[in-house]
């Protein structure tokens, strides 16, 4: 090799490697701009979203433009930190900026909050705006009534509806059969709001007749009005239940595991003074999609996330918890998921969300050993002939 050969090779060498340098420096600088602006976009897009839910637009797009700004900000006062860092000086320029910065922040989520209180979205609280006026249609005193001074441990409260007249007859006819016709210590009463159908409302009147089981209040029952159906059930608790130590919501499709249920409840009787059990997220985000049974506008709920939230399919508490909550209701304000709701209020009250084992919010494989088992407490979705099935079926384990 000659010495004019090493040379370009050495020169060509230096030249590769800062032509690299530089594409690498490009890179982050670039790659941090394209990040920026991604985060732009996705706040336009977001302001696209609630552009019909609120009037209060354009405050909101200002809001999110200011945010913008600031995020643009801090990349240019990082890089500019990175320069006096290197010169020894950023101390005190880091202070100044932090002061400012921490300022910025407060201005800004003030803006947001006064945004939210200014619009006609949802408030977090309110000052009896939620009273529970609703008077009841069918009523009876004796659903907790003590017999023979024998202790009443659990009344569940089972959301229904008019037409569901085999569900509940077949539910009557097997995990029910556990409360005696209400007179064990276990308790149950069908929930239900209004009809205008006049013969379904006859057939209730005779089915209650029968089993005298129903607590009717007079407000349209209907999906969305599920929330006024739970809070009509802790009224009925707080005011009718004093001798009962834990409360359960449910629906009319769910199976439940009485005998094991109760030992559960019984295991955890102390954190349930503070808590609601069931099958529990701590925290979930309210699902826009308007084709969603469970959709949420912004409007009816402005913030990012829910206070998580037990399965309405089927949670537990004690009878604190259900006067606390219903204590609290007139000033929390209305939300159509009767389990966010109910979180709502647990959150404003400062009490907590209780996973528990074997409360299921899908229907687990119908087989006998594993229904009459501890494994098992709750499962959803159950027609009357798989509850009697489930019911009757033998466990050769057993
Ligand atoms: C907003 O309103 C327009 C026209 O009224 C409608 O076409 C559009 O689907 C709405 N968008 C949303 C997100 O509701
Ligand atoms: C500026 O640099 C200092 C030292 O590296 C660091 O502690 C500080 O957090 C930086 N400030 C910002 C806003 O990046
Ligand atoms: C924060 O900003 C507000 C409004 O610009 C200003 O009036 C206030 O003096 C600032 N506070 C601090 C501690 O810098
Ligand atoms: C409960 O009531 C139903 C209907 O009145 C009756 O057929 C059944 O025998 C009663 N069960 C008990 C355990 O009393
Ligand atoms: C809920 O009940 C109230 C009171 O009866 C009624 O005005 C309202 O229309 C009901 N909501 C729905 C969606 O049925």
């Amino acid at each position: 090799m000659s010495l004019k050969s090493a040379i370009t090779v050495r020169t060509l060498f230096v030249l590769v490697a800062s032509l690299c340098f530089l594409v690498l420096v490009n890179f982050f600088t670039i790659s941090s701009h394209l990040f920026l602006y991604a985060r732009i976009i996705s706040s336009y897009i977001q302001v696209q979203h609630r552009s019909n839910a609120t009037s209060g637009e354009s405050e909101y797009i200002q809001w999110l433009q200011e945010k913008s700004r600031a995020r643009k900000a801090n990349v240019q006062h990082a890089r500019k930190n990175v320069s006096l860092h290197a010169r020894g000086k950023w101390k005190v320029y880091s202070a100044t900026y932090a002061k400012d910065d921490k300022n910025k922040s407060e201005i800004a989520s003030n803006a947001q909050h006064n945004l939210i209180v200014s619009r006609n979205d949802r408030q977090d609280s309110c000052d009896n705006c939620f009273a529970h006026k609703f008077d009841y249609v069918i009523f009876s005193d004796s659903i907790c009534k003590v017999i023979e001074g024998k202790a009443v441990e659990l009344v569940i409260f089972i959301m229904t509806a008019h037409e569901n007249n085999e569900q509940r007859n077949a539910i009557r006819q097997t995990w029910l059969t556990i409360s005696k016709n209400n007179t064990a210590n276990v308790r149950y009463a069908f929930i239900l709001g209004e009809t205008k159908d006049k013969s379904l409302r006859e057939k209730i009147m005779l089915e209650n007749s029968v089993h005298k089981d129903f607590l009717m209040e007079n407000f349209i029952d209907s999906y969305s009005n599920l929330t006024l159906k739970t809070i009509m059930s802790f009224k009925y608790a707080a005011n009718n239940c004093p001798n009962v130590k834990f409360v359960m919501k449910t629906d009319d499709d769910m199976y439940v595991n009485v005998p094991f249920l109760l030992e559960l409840l019984r295991k955890h009787e102390k954190a349930l003074q503070k808590a609601v059990g069931g099958s529990c997220t701590q925290k979930a985000s309210p699902i826009r999609v308007q084709t969603s049974k469970w959709y949420a506008s912004y409007q009816s709920f402005p913030h990012k996330y829910y206070p998580g939230f037990c399965s309405g399919t089927g949670y537990v508490t004690s009878l604190n918890v259900v006067r606390k909550v219903y204590e609290v209701s007139p000033n929390i304000p209305f939300f159509h998921l009767e389990d966010v709701y109910m979180s709502l209020c647990i959150n404003t009250i400062g009490y907590k969300l209780l996973g528990l084992q074997g409360f299921n919010t899908g229907r687990p494989k119908l087989d006998p050993c594993l229904y009459k088992s501890f494994k098992l407490i709750t499962s959803h979705g159950l027609s009357a002939h798989m509850q009697k099935s489930i019911w009757n079926g033998i466990c050769s384990i057993f």
